[in-house]
């Protein structure tokens, strides 16, 4: 595991752009694993400038989110497909069609999460890189603390730590939704990189077990001391208590 400790929240976003840049150029034909959140927002924004300046392209590149809420679509401002174009998308050259997230309106929870994991399952080799932010819960994705790691797509109750940190997204914490459509464990694991960016003081207690604590599924990211090539990248603030 390797940890970069970094002064700010826009020298963590600029390091992690390198990174996932330096992947685009040897791999064109990339799949990476995407996250939503306040935290990758700057990573997409540099990744986006340097598309802008065309020295990074993303027309091959493929991707497959963590998450959706359920009942939430495309139409919906607070849906992650809407913040992922929002964000993201809409201002870089990929092609849509190679761009994946569960889908939060489907008919049938069950099907959807089959759907999504065979797909990931079909990835040959798995993604080239999952790029990740945590929860104060020490989530990735949705997998929410438990009793036990899931390891493939399904349906989760949010805690209530989830809904009380996402509801300053929403107009009142009651919009939130109370379910979610998550990747399981086991594509994060397969993934060849695994890159978690941390930032911010409230952070620095949930840093300091996934790092330094036991593996636990109480403790969801404290699994990725056991993946071959995770990269942590922390503000100072994060950091502290290490
Ligand atoms: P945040 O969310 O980036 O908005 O802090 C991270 C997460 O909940 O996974």
């Amino acid at each position: 595991m390797q940890l970069i400790v970094c002064d700010s929240y826009e020298e963590m976003s600029t390091k992690a752009a390198d990174i996932i840049g330096a992947l685009i150029s040897e791999k064109n034909d990339c799949t990476l694993g995407l996250a939503t959140g306040s935290t990758p927002v700057g990573t997409y924004r540099e990744l986006a400038r340097r598309c802008a300046q065309q020295s990074l392209s993303f027309s091959k590149v493929c991707t497959y989110n963590l998450d959706e809420y359920v009942g939430l679509g495309p139409d919906s401002d607070q849906s992650y497909v809407y913040f992922m174009r929002d964000n993201f998308f809409s201002h870089i050259d990929i092609d849509l069609s190679n761009t994946h997230l569960p889908d939060g309106l489907c008919a049938d929870i069950d099907a959807e999460c089959r759907r999504y994991s065979d797909a990931l399952a079909a990835l040959s080799g798995g993604l080239d890189l999952q790029l990740l932010g945590i929860g104060i819960n020490g989530h990735i994705g949705f997998n929410e603390p438990d009793d036990i790691f899931i390891p493939d797509t399904h349906c989760v109750e949010l805690t209530q730590s989830t809904i009380e940190a996402n509801a300053r997204f929403f107009q009142t914490p009651d919009e939130v939704p109370r379910r979610a459509l998550t990747m399981g464990v086991r594509p994060i694991m397969r993934a060849k990189t695994v890159l978690t960016l941390v930032n911010g003081a409230a952070k620095a207690p949930i840093l300091k077990q996934a790092l330094q604590g036991p593996i636990t599924p109480h403790v969801p990211v404290s699994l990725l001391q056991l993946h071959e090539n995770a990269i942590f990248i922390a503000d100072r603030e994060a950091a502290a208590l290490l």
